[in-house]
């Protein structure tokens, strides 16, 4: 599946990828998904509870190794790199956005934000971040520590440091899965607006049919393969596939 008509190549290209986590019973998690996203685009990813979505973005994102197929990241192919060369390639090309916003809780919300970047051995342009900073409207919370921010609060910190190397790619799994509604909406919409903006690319996994309609496309996963997609979807259609594919 191509997402663009555009001669840029992909932000990412995933080429049948295969995910099975061995055992006595081996789980087929991911089932052979083939994905190229263009540079800027903002996708959102669906699909039932154990469809493989986590699965699928931990693999984009080089933190977890698929059993067969292809992993490109802007020029990267993650599957040739050592692991310290994997490591390197994380902090510079991937923003990650977990659910429950992984701050680091003794340190400030500065601190936090320049984490990825002083691991990295770079030094944050500090008219970026202060631009970043107000972008997802976390401005005056520097000297804070994650315990006295609100779970809208750190998960827009998370964000700003996702987006602060200028990575290839963010990837956030459920990141208001553990926010009231309309904190997660606003919370969408801040990563929506932010993205749109520096021209970054995004993968949000969501169940809300509302922060979805937001994405230049939703694809949907289903028993570890892409089933279907929608290009600049509502959320009405989106609700009405989402019924359509749990018959
Ligand atoms: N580390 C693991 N070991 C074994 N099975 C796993 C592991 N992680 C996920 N799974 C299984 O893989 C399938 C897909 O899981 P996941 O990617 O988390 O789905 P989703 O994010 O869509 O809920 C599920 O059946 C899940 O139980
Ligand atoms: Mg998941």
């Amino acid at each position: 599946m191509t997402s663009s008509p555009t001669l840029a190549p992909p932000a990412v290209h995933l080429i049948d990828v295969h995910k099975t986590y061995p055992g006595a019973a081996p789980v087929h998690a991911v089932r052979g998904v083939s994905l190229a996203l263009a540079p800027g685009s903002f996708t959102a990813v669906m699909g039932p509870s154990g469809s493989g979505k986590s699965t699928l973005l931990s693999c984009a994102a080089g933190l977890d190794t698929p059993t067969s197929g292809r992993i490109l990241v802007g020029e990267h192919e993650i599957g040739s790199l050592s692991s310290d060369a994997l490591t390197r390639f994380r902090r510079e090309h991937v923003g990650f956005v977990f659910q429950s916003y992984n701050l680091i809780g003794h340190l400030t919300v500065a601190d936090n934000l320049r984490l990825p970047m002083v691991l990295a051995e770079r030094e944050p342009d500090p008219a970026w971040l202060a631009e970043l900073v107000a972008a997802v409207g976390i401005a005056g919370l520097e000297g804070r520590r994650p315990g006295e921010l609100s779970g809208g609060q750190a998960q827009r910190v998370a964000i700003a440091r996702a987006l602060l190397p200028r990575p290839t790619v963010v990837l956030a799994d459920e990141p208001t899965g553990a926010l009231d509604s309309r904190t997660g909406a606003e919370v969408l919409q801040v990563l929506r607006s932010t993205a749109r903006r520096f021209d970054q690319t995004v993968v949000v996994v969501t169940h809300d049919p509302r922060v979805a309609a937001a994405a230049d496309r939703v694809i949907f996963l289903a028993d570890g393969r892409l089933v279907d997609h929608l290009d600049a979807p509502t959320a009405e259609q989106i609700t009405a596939r989402m019924v359509a594919l749990g018959r």
